[in-house]
């Protein structure tokens, strides 16, 4: 069994990790361990500044042996907001605590009449503990509810409903979602990576 560090404090992002890959035994980024900067432009560029941070803290730090560090840079893109949040998604709306009021604001700020398309897109790049990284990815086209509806998920599903469906990631169980997601997909493309 491959045994990877999450370099992720999310507890959404961990708990879909662990449902959408039960067979990888994950070490978690510890409450001690700093923060991970996330500089960069791009969700690649992210999601390798988080791996590579991960992995030189570990080497000094880590209380256990690992295969490799996995790392997700990940967001909401909106047609009608030139793409925005998009890789600032974790960032948006700093003065709101609440995913409940950021997404309200979000909301608010699409002009009026303006389409309501919109993606999720997930980056992870894979770092084996010795030699190079690779990243995958996988997005999942959809529009942004009118108002922010369910209470599953975490972050921005309440108001994400993916193409093909009516309800948002926040109504639809988890067994939709990770059929279906951005991050369900970039994991496929990892499995198939890795093997
Ligand atoms: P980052 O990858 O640490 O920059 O954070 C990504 C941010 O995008 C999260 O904090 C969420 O706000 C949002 N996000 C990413 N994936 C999802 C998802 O699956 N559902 C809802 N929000 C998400």
């Amino acid at each position: 069994m491959l045994k990877v560090l999450l370099a992720s404090r999310n507890a959404g992002k961990l708990r879909e990790f662990s449902e959408l890959l039960p067979d990888f035994q994950f070490a978690l980024w510890p409450k001690e361990a700093p923060e991970l900067p996330e500089t960069g432009a791009f969700f690649q560029d992210n999601a390798l500044q988080k791996a590579e941070g991960a992995r030189a803290w570990w080497r000094d730090h880590g209380p256990e042996p690992v295969d490799g560090v996995l790392a997700d840079d990940s967001g909401l893109c909106v047609d009608a907001l030139w793409g925005g949040p998009g890789v600032l998604s974790a960032r948006f709306a700093p003065d709101l605590s609440e995913y409940r009021r950021k997404n309200q604001r979000l909301l608010d700020m699409l002009p009026e009449g303006a389409g309501r398309g919109a993606r999720f897109v997930c980056v992870l790049a894979y770092l084996p503990w010795t030699g190079g990284a690779f990243t995958v990815s996988g997005s999942v086209e959809g529009s942004l509810a009118r108002e922010h509806r369910g209470e599953d998920g975490f972050g921005y599903d309440p108001i994400f409903i993916p193409a093909g469906h009516d309800r948002t990631f926040g109504e639809l169980p988890a067994d939709i979602k990770h059929s279906l997601s951005h991050r369900a997909r970039a994991c496929a493309a990892l499995r198939q990576r890795l093997t």
